[in-house]
């Protein structure tokens, strides 16, 4: 008797991953919502796992293949991305059910070898266009290689017309449903949204890249599956759009104000800055740190047509929350936007050049000089924050094209 049970998505394939309702920080980005690691079982003449769980969930995805077959009828496991989220229950499910073969693409041969301290021996590379059979059925082989990491992978069976995308199309969302179509689509846009501004936007170009290569290879695609999140059988054609248009980075008429303040000063500027920002037409998103996650400021980054970043100075330095902010930005790459920074301070006032030339390093052109106000801010300095702000929003609208 099995305490959890697979979950039935075509007549040949189960869903049988873990739902991790509790986790709130993956790798400092912020899971509101919890999310799952999908792994997917295949009832072919050669019984297939594709990908596994995080290591403290291999008991339920061990449950829930035990509610279907006896585990040690698997034949091959499939790793289509070696992160440890996907093969941390990598070693114990090889232990427990010693399959004949574990595929991985070359990348992932390599980075799973690493990871365990194995002899890579033990992994069947597989590359962009190979083809196993399962006996009755097939699973072709697409290599993405950093979509997101050198390893990832995904797999395609033509017969059940199943693509298995490992975390591309995927979202952290924890949820005891597993189709697109049984959750509201608004969270699912949110969520995915999210995802990608976290995961992918390092790596945009890479991305309209594989989605124009997988529209050449025309694949018939009834149910998408990614290793995060629900299956997607219903909105397809809408997850691969948003992906298409996330992935081009285009600057519209957002502002993201991002700071920290220490006694309320740069804070008063950040918001006559929005509202100097708003009297141009511009939608402004006021992120205080003490209040945002750097992860949800960097969904708002991702289309936004401005990157406003205010510190007061500290021991001549950023504050530490908008370093960190800017530090994991900065990672992201984000692209087709302006930037500016300001803040209040009381001697000397660093913080105003170290983020303009962080904002630099970053490739983010200056939509205005600094804003750099000692002390308190008076009607005066509140004025001049209003002007930044009115010429920061004239620069967005000359940059989107837009009339404010
Ligand atoms: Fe879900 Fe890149 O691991």
């Amino acid at each position: 008797m099995s305490a959890f049970k697979a979950v039935k998505l075509t007549e040949k394939v189960y869903w049988v991953g873990a739902v991790d309702w509790a986790i709130r920080d993956f790798h400092g980005y912020s899971t509101s919502r919890g999310t799952t690691y999908n792994a997917f079982l295949v009832l072919a003449e050669k019984v297939t796992l594709i990908d596994t769980v995080k290591k403290p969930f291999f008991g339920e995805m061990m449950s829930r293949i035990a509610s279907i077959i006896d585990p040690g009828e698997i034949d091959y496991i499939i790793s289509n991305h070696s992160e440890m989220d996907h093969t941390g229950a990598l070693p114990d499910t090889i232990s427990s059910v010693h399959p004949e073969k574990v595929f991985a693409s070359p990348m992932g041969k390599k980075a799973i070898a690493a990871h365990f301290h194995w002899d890579p021996s033990v992994i069947t590379e597989v590359r962009t266009g190979d083809s196993i059979s399962l006996g009755n059925i097939s699973m072709t082989f697409i290599e993405t290689r950093m979509l997101h990491w050198p390893d990832s992978m995904v797999s395609y069976i033509p017969e059940e017309k199943v693509l298995f995308s490992q975390d591309g199309f995927g979202m952290h969302l924890a949820s005891s449903e597993r189709f697109d179509d049984e959750l509201p689509l608004h969270i699912l846009d949110e969520e995915s949204l999210k995802y990608y501004a976290n995961i992918l936007m390092p790596f945009s170009p890479l991305v309209s890249r594989l989605i124009d290569q997988l529209g050449d290879l025309d694949l018939d695609v009834d149910l998408l599956c990614p290793d995060h999140g629900p299956v997607w059988r219903s909105n397809i054609d809408h997850i691969i759009g948003n992906w298409t248009e996330w992935a081009k980075q285009k600057p519209s008429m957002k502002a993201v104000i991002v700071f920290d303040t220490m006694w309320h000063s740069t804070a008063t500027l950040a918001e006559a800055i929005c509202d100097g920002l708003d009297s141009q037409g511009i939608s402004v998103r006021v992120m205080p740190l003490a209040s945002s996650g750097r992860s949800d400021v960097a969904t708002e980054v991702l289309d936004a047509g401005a990157l406003i970043v205010g510190s007061p100075t500290i021991n001549n330095q950023i504050f530490p929350r908008v370093a960190d902010c800017m530090v994991y930005l900065k990672g992201l790459k984000p692209k087709n936007l302006v930037g500016a920074a300001f803040g209040s301070y009381g001697w000397s006032g660093e913080a105003v050049e170290q983020l303009e030339s962080l904002l630099g390093e970053m490739n983010i052109p200056l939509a205005s000089e600094g804003l750099k106000i000692n002390y308190v801010p008076d009607a005066e300095a509140l004025e001049k924050a209003r002007d930044f702000g009115i010429l920061i929003g004239k620069k967005v609208v000359e940059l989107t094209g837009e009339s404010g």
